[in-house]
């Protein structure tokens, strides 16, 4: 049978193209993350679900001669934007339930922390796990997905935590791998059993570290279910030394460390995260320049959770001098019920721009190629280059990438294509 290309034409600008891709990006940090090559006029090529080429318009008809026996499908973008899909590279978005109640008891006054310490936040959802099926979750997941996806998400990360149980950390994982399964996005899971101490062990939180490091880690290695443990390193939940310990288990059982870092203080998550090798630092809400400059000498991806701040009303992380120290700078959703009830990742783009500073360009890197390197896929993922995924979308005619952030509550993405496949979303 001859094979299936699609052909995307009358592209205005294609946002983040690798030209050369004998030399691709595996990342960008610093001030360099602001300027990523662009094609105006452009057409792409995919090919066996790959991207396989590009150019611009005047040079179509010659390029597509080489494809005459092939079966060729072509999508008019109407002079819209091709962008790569974003690497959405922290969430937790299977949970049980949404809790507005909270919500609306931090609207009152009680802050995050008092309604955890009173066993509400993240051991509540625990607890809803209780009343909950797999299938419903899984069903409520699923919608969150088809969320994501019409927001422009192509790849997401999405941790386990709301069991804090061997039964229920093993179930919230076996349910992000039948998501990975059956959903187009392309899904890594991380095991974060160490997302807080269980009311039961509060007075001997060594016993539940033990539990997590030698009864949970030992079956999620085996079943092969996460390719990295989390651990929220935050007063109240686990120190850093207890973090050390932790990470030093997952590192034995094959799963790559990332962390919770200076979300509502700095109790040392950052000395962890370097001295441990952790792939990304997330939140870092409470950053000092001291920090900031640990951050920049090391090779650990700095994620900024901007839904986070936003919702919490909590200051936003200090993107731009992580930028100018020469951090790598990511952007990612924190999709959860207690502190980032959404996963929209244009949404994150805006408050990039708005509430940290950041260039449209920047917040396009920080949310695609620095996305996809905080889980180790840049090779395949977060830009537009010959040989990665065909993991894009397109948006009606717009007058420039700023447009995105500056009309903050529209969604322009008109077409969304995962892994070579158009994607039908609710948003056409
Ligand atoms: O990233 N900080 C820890 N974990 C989540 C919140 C989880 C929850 O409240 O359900 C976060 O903000
Ligand atoms: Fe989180």
């Amino acid at each position: 049978m001859a094979e299936k290309i699609i052909i995307i034409k009358n592209i205005g600008s294609i946002i983040n193209i690798e030209k050369d891709n004998r030399r691709l990006m595996s990342k960008v940090s610093g001030e360099a993350s602001g300027n990523p090559d662009t094609l105006d006029n452009a057409f792409l090529v995919v090919e066996n679900n790959i991207i396989a080429g590009f150019g611009e318009m005047a040079e179509m008809g010659s390029v597509i001669s080489q494809y005459e026996t092939c079966d060729i499908e072509y999508t008019d973008a109407g002079g819209g934007l091709l962008l790569p899909s974003f690497c959405d590279s922290h969430t937790h978005l299977v949970f049980p339930y949404s809790r507005e109640r909270e919500f609306e008891y931090r609207l009152n006054g009680l802050t995050y922390e008092e309604i955890s310490a009173k066993g509400g936040g993240i051991l509540n959802s625990a607890k809803a796990m209780d009343s909950i099926s797999d299938e419903e979750i899984l069903e409520a997941s699923f919608k969150r997905i088809n969320g994501i996806i019409a927001t422009g998400t192509g790849t997401v990360e999405i941790k386990s935590g709301y069991g804090l149980t061997l039964e229920k950390e093993l179930r919230l994982l076996r349910i992000i791998r039948k998501l990975a399964e059956l959903s187009p996005v392309t899904v890594r899971s991380t095991f974060l059993g160490a997302h807080a101490i269980p009311a039961e062990y509060k007075s001997d939180p060594e016993r539940y570290i033990s539990i997590v490091t030698e009864e949970m880690m030992p079956l999620v290695a085996e079943e092969g279910l996460a390719q990295y443990a989390d651990v929220f390193c935050e007063k109240g939940f686990f120190s850093r030394e207890q973090s050390e310990r932790i990470f030093d288990a997952a590192i034995r059982f094959g799963l790559r460390p990332r962390i919770h870092a200076n979300q509502l203080s700095d109790c040392g998550a950052i000395d962890c995260a370097v001295s441990k090798g952790c792939i990304s630092a997330d939140h870092l809400e409470v950053l000092d320049a001291e920090r900031i400059a640990q951050l920049a000498s090391s090779d650990v991806i700095a994620t900024l959770l901007p839904g986070c701040a936003f919702f919490m009303d909590s200051d936003f992380p200090k993107a731009k001098d992580l930028i100018s120290a020469g951090a790598t700078v990511a952007i990612a959703s924190d999709y959860n019920p207690g502190t980032s009830p959404s996963g929209d990742m244009l949404f994150m783009m805006a408050l990039g721009c708005i509430k940290m500073k950041m260039t449209p360009l920047q917040a396009l890197m920080a949310s695609t190629i620095n996305g996809a390197a905080a889980l180790e896929l840049s090779h395949r993922k977060g830009s537009i280059a010959i040989g990665k995924d065909a993991d894009f979308f397109i948006t009606k005619k717009i007058p420039s990438l700023a447009y995105i952030p500056y009309s903050y509550t529209e969604n322009p993405i008109e077409r969304v294509f995962l892994k070579g496949k158009e994607i039908r979303t609710n948003n056409i």
